[in-house]
């Protein structure tokens, strides 16, 4: 099927939402290069990605990044097997600029093109050098665009348990982050002054107001009798919360814990409930969230205390957050089951649901 010693090799490009990424990877495992540029810094002063500003800056790195990753990987563009692209769901703006780029460069070069799925591709970031996989497998995606459920019983055959009613968990992050005046993205500053409230062994962690009562934030869909999630009631809840209050460090650090508490409570115990119902022997977690440390941790003692058979996979340090590995994965796997097709064929979908 391949040129290529090291099995196919695939250059991976993402571009779905506020990071430029190019990897080439061999064999579905052996990662040769990794490129990402980052947009934060363009985003940040409006405390969230802007679609406009995202695709132009595409636009001008991605030709460069691809260069990087192809120079990283002392590979040559003919010694390519297929090229992966990230072509669904996302913003349409920022999807075109990768897939036109995949499309302009495997024409060219007379490759196949694979179209992958953004969300599917979070889990493969989390299965990478873990093959064999035991599945049936459940795979949690917690993104800034997305929190799902599935059930995935091979690299390719997805099916959704259930999803977000409403705001994505990482949205929740971002926009809480926002009202306690934290700056984008706010998952990882959340996670940051939740581990100083942790550290200070506060034993009374309530967060009370000036007219003395205390804050619970609420734990919205906990116990529906369903794999699907609601993070809308708990980011107004805080919006409620902080209304007249100074925001001071110590305001800032016991919400962001108890934000944090009442998401990793959320997360734990409905992939709980999928793993109950389907009996899967293997968890992967994957997307920007699941770089969390709480998160992470949570998922380790749910293993070690009440699921000692279950096998975690977590993705490697850097590989949570929008990557083009996981795309070269995914391609992997979409070669393998012969998913190549013509360049011309190719086109992008910004809102697509999962079409397995
Ligand atoms: O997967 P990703 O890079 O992009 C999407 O596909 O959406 O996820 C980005 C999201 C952002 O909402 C960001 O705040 C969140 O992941 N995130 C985190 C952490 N690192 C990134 N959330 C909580 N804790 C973190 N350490
Ligand atoms: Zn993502």
């Amino acid at each position: 099927m391949s040129n290529n010693a090291n099995g196919p090799l695939i250059l991976g490009i993402e571009s779905s939402c506020d990071e430029t990424a190019a990897a080439v990877v061999a064999h579905g495992t052996h990662v040769l290069s990794n490129v990402i540029a980052t947009q934060h810094e363009l985003h940040r002063i409006y405390s969230g990605v802007v679609p406009e500003i995202a695709s132009r800056a595409h636009l001008e790195r991605i030709v460069p990044v691809i260069r990087e990753a192809m120079r990283l990987a002392d590979a040559k563009y003919e010694e390519l097997d297929a090229i992966a692209v990230g072509n669904r769901p996302g913003l349409i703006g920022s999807l075109l600029v990768g897939v036109s780029a995949a499309k302009s460069l495997a024409w060219s070069l007379k490759l196949p093109i694979i179209g992958i799925d953004h969300i599917i591709a979070h889990l493969h970031a989390g299965l990478l050098d873990t093959e064999p996989v035991e599945y049936p497998a459940i795979g949690l995606v917690a993104s800034g665009g997305h929190t799902s459920l599935f059930l995935v019983r091979g690299p390719l055959d997805v099916e959704l348990l259930g999803k977000t009613i409403d705001d994505a968990v990482g949205e929740a992050f971002d926009k809480v982050a926002r009202m306690l005046d934290l700056p984008y993205p706010g998952g990882p500053e959340i996670s940051r002054l939740a581990k100083i409230s942790r550290k200070r062994k506060d034993l009374s962690r309530d967060i009370v107001l000036p007219t003395s009562e205390s804050v619970k934030l609420p734990r919205p869909m906990l116990n529906t009798n369903d794999c699907d999630f609601s993070f809308s009631g708990l980011k107004t809840a805080v919006l409620y919360a902080i209304k007249n209050l100074e925001m001071t460090t110590d305001v800032k650090e016991k919400f962001a814990r108890e934000f944090e508490d009442a998401v990793v409570e959320i997360l734990i115990k409905k992939t709980k409930r999928a793993i109950d119902e389907t009996k899967a022997r293997t968890l992967v977690i994957g997307g920007g969230v699941s770089a969390n440390d709480a998160i992470r941790e949570a998922f380790e003692r749910l293993v070690s205390a009440d699921m000692p058979d279950l096998t975690l996979h977590t993705p490697a340090q850097g590989l949570s957050t929008d990557n083009a590995i996981m795309i070269g994965i995914s391609g992997y796997f979409g070669h393998l089951a012969g998913k190549n097709i013509d360049p011309a064929d190719l086109t992008a979908k910004g809102n697509l649901r999962l079409s397995g």
